[in-house]
């Protein structure tokens, strides 16, 4: 048989997705399985974007602009505007979601070898599009005793080498539900300048901060317009991941001629979810409101119910829809395994997701899960109900 490439044999699996097949089986033998392991949102999409592609009369459904739409730019331009980033439409590249940005900055900013810092626990999908592009990445630890705040600034330059092009963050972070201050952004900018590295940020959940706290964008501080590489997305910002939908912004006009290259091999982003995005771009500030109090309610009660379990630490996440959870367990991809074969109260069990998968260091992580608190009140409480008593039979 023809041979695989060594770089398709060294993409990492998804930690989110391996346990699927056990989940499946589950179902099979009649078992609720209630997922607390995705980031996929209940709420509702914005009935504005559903209806803009309903009620289209496209006659032909033909490529957009490799960049993305021009109405479409202008727009999301507005929308930065009005989040006090000051971009021109010119400065972005609509991209088929967030994935695809993370995917042309990385191509764009490193060669095959480069190294690229990011503070761990990070988005499991960072590693895969790194071996993707030849990347090697460079974790530098933060704790949950701290809260997973940005690792001292002494962290990241003991690890910058020649090879070194770029710091990325996840602002406000998945796993960790931590959203970094102006303070933090503003060590990271000095880091970058002072070694002329790119900062890329990743910033698909910026619209979700919670109790009154501001998300500080890397787009809005002086002096970092050379170096500053923005994700976006609107899976999560309007319940819309299926759209596919996202974008890359940066005012250093290299990266954007450069990215717009390797835009150009994949021709367009999808042109009805273009127009979905678009109309989304009117959602009004209430749907905003409600959701965000939504998720710290939810937040709330996940955080209030797991600290009545017995031996687990969890952080305080100020932001996104996540949290990563220290189970008093030994391993915990052999744990969420368990509950999926061999455990359920009442006929119900629960999905988690193992963190080591959101590690880059070897060992790290191995006791902890990240919960998605994506799900209503109800089934929050009944699933942390469920682990808590899988705690008390479970035995590694
Ligand atoms: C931190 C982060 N970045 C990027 C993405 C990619 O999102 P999408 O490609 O749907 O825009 C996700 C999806 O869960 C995410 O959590």
């Amino acid at each position: 048989m023809p041979s695989i490439s060594n770089k398709g044999l060294s993409m990492p699996e998804s930690p989110i997705r391996k346990l699927v097949p056990y989940a499946e089986a589950a179902k099979e033998r009649g078992i609720e399985v209630i997922h607390l392991n995705i980031g996929q949102p209940d709420i509702k999409t914005p009935q504005i974007a559903l209806d803009a592609v309903k009620n289209n009369d496209l006659e032909i459904l033909a490529y957009s602009r490799t960049e993305g739409s021009e109405a479409y730019r202008q727009k999301i331009a507005k929308y930065y505007a009005k989040n006090d980033i000051d971009v021109t439409a010119s400065q972005i590249i609509v991209t088929t979601g967030g994935s695809e940005a993370l995917a042309f900055a990385m191509n764009t900013i490193a060669d095959m070898g480069d190294e690229i810092i990011i503070p761990e626990p990070f988005y499991a999908n960072y590693n895969g599009f790194a071996t993707a592009s030849g990347l090697n990445v460079v974790p530098v630890t933060s704790y949950i005793e701290d809260n997973f705040a940005l690792p001292p600034i002494e962290e990241f330059e003991k690890l910058i080498t020649t090879r070194t092009r770029a710091i990325l963050i996840c602002n406000p972070g998945n796993p960790t539900g931590y959203l970094y201050s102006k303070e933090e952004i503003k060590k990271l900018a000095a880091i970058v300048k002072k070694h002329d590295l790119f900062l890329v940020a990743d910033e698909v959940y910026r619209e979700f901060t919670y109790e009154g706290r501001e998300h500080y964008s890397i787009l809005q501080e002086a002096g970092l317009e050379k170096h500053a590489i923005v994700v976006d997305s609107v899976s999560k910002r309007y319940s819309m991941c299926g759209a596919r939908i996202g974008c890359l912004v940066s005012k250093n006009k290299e990266v954007i001629q450069t990215a717009l290259k390797f835009a150009q091999a994949r021709l367009s982003p999808p042109t009805y979810a273009q127009i979905a995005s678009e109309a989304a771009l009117e959602t009004p500030q209430r749907y905003f409101d409600a959701v965000k109090e939504e998720y710290v309610s939810r937040r709330d009660l996940l955080i209030t119910e797991l600290n009545k379990i017995e031996g687990i630490k969890v952080g305080n996440p100020q932001g996104a829809f996540y949290c990563i959870v220290e189970l008093p367990i030994k391993n915990a991809d052999k744990f969420a395994q368990w509950l999926l074969e061999s455990f359920n109260t009442n006929g119900a069990t629960v999905m988690v997701a193992p963190a080591a998968g959101f590690y880059a260091t070897e060992g790290l992580g191995l006791n902890q899960v990240r919960i998605a608190y994506v799900l209503e009140k109800e089934e929050i409480k009944k699933a942390v109900h469920i682990l808590g008593e899988a705690l008390k039979v479970y035995n590694d």
